[in-house]
C-alpha cells in the first residue's frame, strides 16, 4: 500500500488526512512541530514526527506539504533530495525564484512535484475545459472570476496570515488565476489595482485585475476577503463543508457561441443563432460527485506508482504563481505587466 506523509496538520493538512482516509490510501505519518500534532497522528494510528527530516528519513512513498507558504521551498527541496514525490500546497512558493528552484530540482532529480490547485480535480472544471477546447462556446471572448468573501477577524490571529504576501491574492485568488489558465490558457498581460483600506494590514484586502490571454480573450478578476457575498468558489463549489453553500457561480467564460457559468456548470447558448432576441437555452454539464481533495490524492498516488501524470504539476503551479506575481507587480507599479518579461 502506498503510504503518504502529511507535513503540516493545520487547516488544510487535516483535510488532506481525511481525503487520504476516504481514498483508502495509507497515511505514513503526521509531521508537525506543534504539540497537538501528536494527538492527530494518534487519532490516525500513525507515527508523529516533529521535523520534516525525521519524517522523510522514515521513508514515506510520498509527501503532502501543507506547511505555511514560506516553508514550501525548504520542505519541497528536502523531499526531492530524499527522492520522495511531493504535493506542495498552493502557492507552490512565495516567489517565482523559489518556485523555479523547486521545479528545476524536481525535474533534475526525476522526482514528481505536484501543486495543490485542487479545483482542477473538480469534474465540472475538467468537463468545462473539454467543452471550451471542443468549441462548445465558440471562440472564447471574455472571462470573469470572483472571489468575494469575508474572513473573520480570528483568521488573522495566526501571525503569518497578517504578513506581507499572505493576502487574498496569494492565498485565494491564485486558485482563480490557476482556473482561468486551466480553462483559457496562458495570460499575456496584466493590469491591476489593490487596496488595504478595510483592515490596514500589510497586505491587500481587495484587488481587481484585467488580463489578456494568448488566445485573445479578455479576463477580469475581482478579489476581496473583506466583502460579505455569495460569489466565491469556496461558497459555490460545495467542495468544502466549512463554507456556507450558495447556489451562485464564481467564474464565467463567454464565447461567440455560448457561455459557461461555473461551478454550477451551466452552458448557455442560443442554438448557434447568435441573436440577442433569440431565446437562450441552458445545458447542465454535470453534477460533481467527488471531493476534489480526494481526487487530488488519488492522482498523487497514481503519479507515485508511475501510472499517471500530475493533473497540476509543480511547473503549472509556478506558471500560475507567475500570473499572480504579475498582478501584484501591476498593483505596485500601476503599469501593464507582460508575462513574457
Ligand atoms: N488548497 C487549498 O484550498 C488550501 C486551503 C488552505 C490552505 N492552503 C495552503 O496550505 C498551507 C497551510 O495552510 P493552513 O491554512 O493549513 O495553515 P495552518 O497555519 O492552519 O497550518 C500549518 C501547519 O503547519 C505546521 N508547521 C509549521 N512549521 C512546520 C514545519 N517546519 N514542519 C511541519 N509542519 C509545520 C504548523 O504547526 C501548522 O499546524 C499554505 O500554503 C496554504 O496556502 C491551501
Amino acid at each position: 500500500m502506498t503510504r503518504i506523509a502529511v507535513a503540516g496538520a493545520g487547516l488544510i493538512g487535516m483535510r488532506h488526512l481525511a481525503a487520504l482516509r476516504v481514498a483508502g490510501i495509507g497515511i505514513h505519518s503526521v509531521i508537525d512541530p506543534d504539540p497537538g500534532a501528536a494527538g492527530i497522528a494518534a487519532e490516525h494510528g500513525v507515527p508523529h514526527f516533529e521535523t520534516l527530516a525525521a519524517g522523510l528519513a522514515a521513508g514515506p512513498d510520498g509527501l503532502i506539504l501543507a506547511t505555511p507558504n514560506a516553508l514550501h521551498r525548504k520542505g519541497a527541496l528536502a523531499a526531492i533530495a530524499a527522492g520522495v514525490p511531493v504535493l506542495v500546497e498552493k502557492p507552490i512558493a512565495t516567489s517565482l525564484e523559489d518556485a523555479a528552484a523547486i521545479v528545476e530540482a524536481g525535474e533534475a532529480a526525476g522526482v514528481p512535484v505536484l501543486t495543490g490547485h485542487h479545483r482542477r480535480h473538480l469534474p465540472v472544471m475538467q468537463v468545462a475545459r473539454e467543452r471550451i477546447l471542443s468549441g462548445a462556446i465558440g471562440m472564447p471572448v471574455a472571462a470573469h472570476a470572483m472571489f468575494w468573501i469575508a474572513k473573520p477577524d480570528g483568521y488573522f490571529d495566526t501571525p503569518w496570515r497578517r504578513e506581507k504576501g499572505a493576502g487574498p491574492l496569494l492565498m485565494n485568488a491564485i486558485h482563480d488565476l490557476d482556473m482561468l489558465r486551466f480553462l483559457l490558457g496562458e495570460v499575456e498581460t496584466v493590469r491591476a489595482v489593490a487596496t488595504n483600506r478595510v483592515r490596514g494590514h500589510a497586505m491587500e484586502d481587495a484587488a481587481a485585475a484585467v488580463l489578456t490571454f494568448a488566445n485573445g480573450a479578455l479576463g477580469t478578476l475581482q478579489c476581496s476577503d473583506a466583502v460579505v457575498a455569495p460569489w466565491s468558489h469556496e461558497c459555490t463549489a460545495h467542495d468544502n463543508p466549512a463554507y456556507p453553500p450558495t447556489d451562485e457561480n464564481a467564474l464565467w467564460i463567454g464565447g461567440t457561441l455560448g457561455s459557461l457559468a461555473l461551478p454550477r456548470g451551466t452552458l448557455w447558448h442560443d442554438g448557434g443563432r447568435r441573436d440577442w432576441w433569440a431565446p437562450l437555452e441552458t445545458t447542465r454539464l454535470l453534477r460533481d460527485i467527488e471531493d476534489p481533495l480526494v481526487a487530488q490524492v488519488r492522482n498523487l498516488e497514481a503519479v507515485i506508482r508511475g501510472d499517471a501524470e500530475p493533473v497540476c504539476s509543480g511547473r503549472e503551479g509556478m506558471l500560475s504563481l507567475a500570473v499572480l506575481e504579475a498582478v501584484k507587480r501591476a498593483c505596485e507599479t500601476d503599469c501593464v505587466v507582460r508575462l513574457s518579461e
